[in-house]
């Protein structure tokens, strides 16, 4: 059901905009046979501006791959097994990563450093040997790490363009609009939330003052609301007790921000979401990757938008949020140069 209604959300999103271009668009999903990437795989197979999907994972890839290319819609779609990373890589414009392990209860996202870092810095050297122009989407946790993790891979490699590298933060804003929205009683779709600062816990900065509704929630309920959007990931964690994170909702979100980004890279204008990008917003404090609302152009990251005004509760989360974002920011860092 919630695929189902994603697909139909995603594909008339796109369908006005893709009539009028004929841009071929290659993407990649690293990590295709895993919980997020099956039906983020079936989601962007119905995006209209993917004209080829190529599904890679160490397991089970082609065969989600022969399954996927059975849906009707025009994309055409391959697999690549463990030893076939560079095929899969041949030619793409966007590459995105859901590879990793997750979380499992009492876990917190940087837990999952020791694994992951090691995962996401293999597959941003092989993407900066084969496909060096390519946008990279990082799913794989904890993104306040794994984004600097290859920035500095691709920079060793002398093949970093900060304006092709975003960390997705989507499923902490399509969070905050589904939460605000039930507090209210209006749909989501009256309640866009911008969310700033990173992906894990106090970095996690929902701006509800910016949205009348969101405004209006005040006392114990903003307090619970924010908590709630902080922390929706453990929420997840907690109720499927063992068996992972959030896969469906993530999947969704990634395929969100796919589209936007597909929608950007094809002309459109004035798309804006917020994502985790090298951000000229708090380089002073020494925090070189921030999210905050992004203009998505022909070229990735076409504007960085600054924040806006803040209420004073907003302004405590950000004194929360900045010196562990640059712990986490400096750790995915430091793994690089010793690496
Ligand atoms: P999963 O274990 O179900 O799937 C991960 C997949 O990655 C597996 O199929 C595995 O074989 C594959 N994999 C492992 N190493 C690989 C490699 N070197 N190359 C290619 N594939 C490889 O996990 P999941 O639930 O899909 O979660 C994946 C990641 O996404 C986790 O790190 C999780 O924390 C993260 N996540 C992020 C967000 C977010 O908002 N950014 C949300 C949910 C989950
Ligand atoms: C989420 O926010 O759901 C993901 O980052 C997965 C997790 O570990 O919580």
């Amino acid at each position: 059901m919630l695929a189902h209604s994603a697909v139909r959300a995603l594909s008339a999103n796109s369908r006005a905009f893709s009539s009028s271009v004929a841009r071929q668009t290659k993407v990649a999903v690293l990590g295709a046979g895993g919980g997020i990437g099956q039906p983020l795989s079936l989601l962007l197979k119905t995006d209209p501006l993917v004209t080829s999907l190529s599904l890679y994972d160490i397991r089970g890839a082609p065969g989600v791959a022969a399954d996927v290319s059975h849906v009707d819609a025009h994309s055409e779609v391959n697999g690549y097994p463990a030893d076939k990373l560079d095929e899969a890589l041949d030619g793409v414009q966007v590459v995105v990563i859901p590879a990793g392990v997750p979380r499992k209860p009492g876990m917190t996202r940087d837990d999952l450093f020791n694994t992951n870092a090691s995962i996401v810095r293999d597959l941003a050297a092989a993407i900066g040997r084969v496909a060096p122009t390519a946008h990279i989407l990082v799913i794989s946790n904890p993104v306040n790490s794994t984004v600097p993790i290859v920035a500095s891979t691709l920079q060793k490699a002398g093949v970093y363009n900060p304006a092709r590298l975003f960390g997705v933060t989507t499923l902490d804003v399509v969070r905050a609009a589904r939460f605000t929205a039930g507090i209210a009683g209006v749909k989501p779709a009256d309640t866009p939330i911008t969310v700033v600062g990173g992906h894990s816990g106090a970095t996690i900065v929902p701006l509800l003052s910016q949205n009348a509704h969101g405004k209006a929630i005040t006392g114990d309920i903003y307090k619970a609301l924010v908590h709630r959007i902080q922390f929706g990931g453990d929420e997840v964690v907690k109720a499927k007790d063992g068996a992972g994170s959030a896969t469906l909702s993530m999947a969704y979100a990634g395929a969100k921000f796919t589209n936007s980004l597909l929608r950007g890279l094809n002309g459109e204008k004035g798309v804006i979401t917020p994502t985790f990008v090298e951000s000229p917003l708090y380089k002073d404090q020494g925090i070189d990757f921030f999210s905050s609302n992004v203009e998505l152009g022909v070229n990735g990251v076409e504007k960085i938008y600054p924040l806006g005004p803040l209420s004073a509760e907003e302004e405590k989360l950000m004194e929360a949020c900045l010196p562990e974002l640059k712990k986490n920011i400096e750790k995915g860092k430091a793994f690089v140069e010793s690496s």
